[in-house]
């Protein structure tokens, strides 16, 4: 994917250039009050209407100040301007600012020229500075792999994109205690096919670690919520009323269930209002490990404790023993003051990196303390719940520990845990430890890369004799594993689908946080938040997180890929390490299954069933996804706040 450096027009670009030429003339201009582009004669054949019109989507935008923006160009590609007014413009590329340059239009100058050539290559324009006579003509051409595009804006111009951030209109949700409930503990409650269970949303008191019980939201009063134990094939009611101040709704993440039970908002179902209720049909063709979230405002939601675990039981040899089991729910939470962190009812903050918090919590709590008896295998289910953060579980040294599966699914037998990966927000992994017989914990912590670790919970050995340790049980490896096969054999074929995951910041914001790309931080993964007074303050309308279609261009909810029940489909996904943050983002597909084919061209040889999936920041990842349940579903970044600045996209399986 080297681009031909000084490469002249490929057969595709000529044929643009024909087509764009004509828009963007910027001809008969008084002083530096600039005409640009005319959106509904483009040549592109497109007119705009206000209804489905955004900034990016491909066409030719004449701002009205004078700037003038180009189409989002592919590799290859190229626009042109003609430039008649005197003066000095700047120009930049707008999903990625840091790329600038400025154009002169003199007609004294003699390193004036009639037509420039400039190419957008790593990120870079060459030339940056160009001089052009009146009536002269700039073409731009993208070599990157990714796409850009040109602005263009008279010298001190406002940026057409520039949001109006730091609006003081936000309030803060309520936050009193007054005559709430103190939170119970997590129940298991065992659901069998045709049971119908009630989960009600609600206010709650509860000590996540302040040393005083604060108000946070809970389900059925518990924090986690009640993990759900239901047989694989099975169909369980869930009667959900909604006793919060707000809106909200259910989802079911990594059940394939139908898609009016998915829970998001205005796709599946209209938001449950408060004091509302909704009935729920949950199927589980799948053993594994689940989770339920709200997905309405999940920054707020899911920061306040509204989550619970789903256990999916495979079929069982009930002559095989069976190891105990745990849930131990990842999360964390910010507090500030003895109390959350500030949370805008009309608005989400930290939007850069998303909310990460200072304190590390396990099960709702800084730390869990788990029993078993010396020798025993214990199975763990982790699951990442936190609204950014990624996990990464390590337990004390010369600890037996085996991989048993991740997600929707199991590897092909326990494997040696070895180097502890990375857990995502909506990330699940299954491991089995052996109790040690002498000297009696055992404790897993987070190890974020070169920082100490922090102590999330400690498995402590009964003061019984040892036990024999049993085998790892043979009955769920080979579960789901014949169900690959379609799947596996369009391993490292072609790919459908190009993702390129992109950030977007309004220039004049990221001069106010003093953000550039000489003082940016730039790690695969982010285990915390290294930004954080610029990131609390950060709002959607300052920025943007992209999934873009690389070969459309289009983005985000402007994307909606249409499937057949059946289709396997190949998707690659590449995180930009040249944005202006880049970083990790974990991304998830409703309602279907996927396995990671390869991360950065590295063949996976023992791939599990998942539903979201770590693209560290620089990497390519290939997915073969199972297009496998009919409905309308979303695809998304789980960061909760990269969702809301509206990082996804929609597919429709029929
Ligand atoms: Cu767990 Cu759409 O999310
Ligand atoms: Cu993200």
């Amino acid at each position: 994917m080297i681009p031909l450096r000084g490469s002249p027009l490929r057969p595709r670009a000529l044929l643009l250039v024909l087509i764009l030429a004509a828009v963007p003339v910027l001809a008969g201009c008084v002083g530096a009050d600039l005409h640009g582009a005319d959106d509904d004669h483009g040549a592109d054949g497109h007119t705009d209407t206000e209804a489905g019109h955004t900034a990016n989507d491909g066409h030719n935008d004449d701002h009205g100040n004078g700037t003038l923006e180009g189409p989002l160009l592919a590799k290859g590609q190229s626009w042109e301007a003609t430039f008649t007014t005197l003066g000095t413009f700047k120009y930049h590329c707008h999903p990625h600012p840091f790329m600038e340059g400025e154009i002169v239009v003199s007609a004294t100058d003699p390193a004036a020229r009639d037509r420039v050539e400039v190419t957008m290559q790593n990120f870079k324009f060459t030339p940056e500075r160009v001089v052009v006579k009146p009536g002269g003509t700039v073409k731009w051409t993208n070599l990157d792999s990714v796409a850009h595009n040109v602005v263009a804006a008279p010298a001190g111009a406002a940026d057409p994109h520039a949001g109006h951030g730091g609006s003081t209109s936000f309030t803060s949700i309520d936050r009193s205690t007054a005559g709430l409930p103190a939170s119970k503990p997590t129940q298991e409650v065992r659901l069998k096919h045709g049971d119908t269970f009630d989960l009600t949303a609600g206010l709650v008191t509860h000590d996540p670690g302040t040393g005083k019980p604060i108000q946070m939201w809970a389900y059925n009063g518990q924090i986690p919520g009640p993990t759900l134990r239901i047989p694989e094939g099975a169909n369980v009611t869930i009667n959900f009323k909604n006793n919060l101040p707000v809106e909200t709704t259910v989802h079911w993440h990594g059940l394939r269930l139908d898609p009016r039970f998915d829970g998001v908002p205005h796709l599946s179902q209209k938001p449950v209002p408060p004091g509302g209720v909704f009935r729920y049909v949950l199927s589980t063709p799948d053993a594994g490990v689940y989770w339920y979230h709200p997905h309405v405002r999940e920054d707020i939601q899911q920061e306040l404790g509204l989550a619970g675990v789903i256990l999916v039981d495979g079929p069982r040899d009930p002559s095989e023993p069976w190891p105990r089991e745990f849930v131990v729910a990842l999360d964390d939470i910010k507090l500030e003051n003895g109390d959350v962190a500030t949370m805008w009812r009309e608005e989400v903050n930290h939007a850069i990196m998303g909310r990460y918090g200072n304190q590390t919590l396990a099960n709702g709590k800084p730390t869990v303390t788990l029993e078993a008896d010396p020798g025993e295998r214990v199975r763990l289910h982790f699951v990442n719940i936190a609204n950014a953060r990624p996990i990464k579980v390590v337990f004390t040294k010369n600890t037996t520990v085996q991989s048993i599966g991740a997600d929707a699914g199991y590897y092909k037998a326990p494997k040696p845990y070895g180097h502890a990966p990375t857990i995502s927000p909506g990330e699940r992994i299954t491991v089995d430890v052996i109790m040690p017989t002498n000297g009696s914990t055992v404790i897993f912590s987070n190890e974020p890369h070169g920082m100490p670790p922090v102590e999330l919970g400690r498995l402590v050995a009964s003061k019984k004799a040892p036990v024999a340790t049993i085998p790892a049980p043979l009955s769920p490896h080979n579960l789901s594993r014949p169900e690959m096969g379609p799947a596996l054999q369009r391993s490292n074929t072609t790919v459908d689908i190009e993702w390129v995951l992109d950030f977007w910041m309004d220039p004049a914001h990221m001069a106010m946080m003093n953000m550039n790309l000489s003082n940016r931080v730039v790690h695969t993964v982010e285990y915390v938040d290294n930004m954080s007074a610029a990131n609390a303050e950060a709002t959607p309308d300052m920025l943007k997180w992209i999934i873009r279609d690389n070969a459309t261009l289009k983005e985000n909810k402007d994307l909606h890929y249409t499937f057949k029940q059946g289709d396997i489909v190949r998707i690659r996904i590449k995180n930009l390490n040249t944005t202006m943050h880049p970083m990790q983002h974990p991304i998830h597909i409703h309602g279907q299954r996927f396995l990671v084919d390869s991360t950065n061209g590295r063949l996976n040889t023992d791939p599990v069933w998942k539903d979201v999936v770590t693209v560290p920041a620089g990497s390519e990842m290939i997915l073969t996804v199972e297009m496998s349940n009919p409905g309308t579903w979303v695809f998304h970044c789980h960061i909760n706040e990269h969702l809301e600045t509206g990082m996804e996209g929609m597919f429709t399986v029929k």
